[in-house]
């Protein structure tokens, strides 16, 4: 192991995950900090960002998890220390583990599952102090805070992945985005910078004055205009939108068939109405659409995103940043559903 500093703590801060009455709860320990091994980094987190995943994670609505494991998947550090074999990172470099550990380069294979940070049973980012293989870090770019960086892991990356990589996101596309969370609001920041025009739906009026500002083309509110596909099909000329995140799942997926263009994108993302079946495909067939299911990104594609988010001056939306005693808050406040954008914990 080599480093630059002349003293690595000994022992770390972190969260666990223990059974409680229903679903887990956040426990937090004092322990023996972990070395690297010949091809890991010990990584100094200083940020770690909450997903709606780290919800279903602690409610157990994500299927069984290792007992103790620490949670979440989205963290952004120093290098602290390298492995005797690493040659791409050293000590004081800015970084930000992959959401997938596995998943480095090419498409997504089923064995990269398991490696998920922050589930089943690979521990997360919770921690001030974590280990990671060198191949599953990006750099964090020179212009975003490590708050800032600990918000792209999972949400800025699935919307890229959805948008860019599967979606071949264009000059003049629309887009239509639900809700205001992490993964719409990156797909909106992301969109614009495409010269793509974005529509939004959100629950609340407020929250659409926000992201008009943020450089929305239109809003919806989702509450009082149940019939949001209609108005979306209006505000593009009858014509729909040719992408949109689908986040919502079973109760939402109908309107989206409706409210997509012809040879228009869905990409499947989202759980929030719950992971029921979907609907009849037939419209699909009849505009010649595509549906495209997405989990995250790779480390490549987390890189590529990360250099396009410098260049384009992109900077994440952070709507409230609690400190690592206030874990349990940020989780409360992530479930409430009034963010708008991303909830940070520094550590
Ligand atoms: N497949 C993947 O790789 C992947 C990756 C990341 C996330 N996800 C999924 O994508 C979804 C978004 O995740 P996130 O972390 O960005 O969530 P988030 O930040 O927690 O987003 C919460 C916001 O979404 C909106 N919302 C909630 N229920 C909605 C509904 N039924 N219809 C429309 N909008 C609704 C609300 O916005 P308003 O208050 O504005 O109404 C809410 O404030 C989740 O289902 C998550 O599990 C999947």
């Amino acid at each position: 192991m080599t480093d630059s500093s002349q003293s690595i703590a000994t022992t770390r801060r972190a969260y666990r995950l223990t059974p409680a009455d229903r679903g887990l709860r956040l426990q937090q320990v004092r322990e023996a900090a972990p070395t690297p091994g010949p091809n890991e980094v010990l990584v100094g987190i200083e940020a770690v960002s909450l997903n709606y995943r780290d919800l279903l994670v602690l409610r157990g609505e994500l299927g069984p998890v290792r007992e103790g494991l620490i949670p979440l998947s989205d963290g952004a550090g120093r290098v602290v220390a390298t492995g005797v074999d690493v040659t791409r990172w050293r000590a004081g470099d800015r970084v930000a583990p992959t959401f997938y550990r596995d998943w480095v380069v090419g498409p997504y294979r089923e064995a990269y599952g398991p490696s998920a940070l922050g589930g089943g049973d690979t521990d997360g980012m919770l921690a001030d102090l974590v280990v990671v293989p060198e191949a599953s870090l990006a750099p964090v770019p020179d212009s975003l805070s490590l708050e800032e960086a600990a918000t792209l892991p999972c949400a800025a990356l699935t919307a890229w992945q959805a948008l860019v990589v599967r979606g071949g996101l264009a000059v003049g596309d629309t887009l239509l985005v639900q809700g205001t969370g992490g993964v719409a609001l990156f797909g909106l920041q992301i969109a614009s910078a495409f010269g793509a025009k974005t529509i939004v739906l959100s629950s609340s009026d407020e929250k659409r004055e926000r992201a008009t500002k943020l450089g929305a083309f239109a809003t919806v509110n989702y509450r009082t205009t149940p019939d949001w596909d209609v108005e979306v099909r209006e505000l593009t000329g009858g014509l729909g939108v040719s992408h949109i995140l689908e986040l919502g799942g079973p109760d939402t997926f109908d309107r989206s068939l409706r409210a997509l263009a012809a040879w228009g994108h869905i990409a499947q993302i989202g759980v929030f109405t719950g992971f029921g079946p979907h609907s009849n495909l037939m419209r699909l067939q009849l505009i010649n659409g595509t549906i495209d299911g997405i989990n995250v990104g790779s480390a490549e594609q987390f890189e590529a995103m990360n250099a396009f988010l410098a260049e384009h001056l992109i900077r994440p939306v952070i709507d409230r940043t609690f400190s690592f005693d206030e874990t349990q808050a940020a989780y409360d406040e992530l479930a409430s559903g009034r963010h708008f954008g991303k909830l940070v914990i520094r550590l």
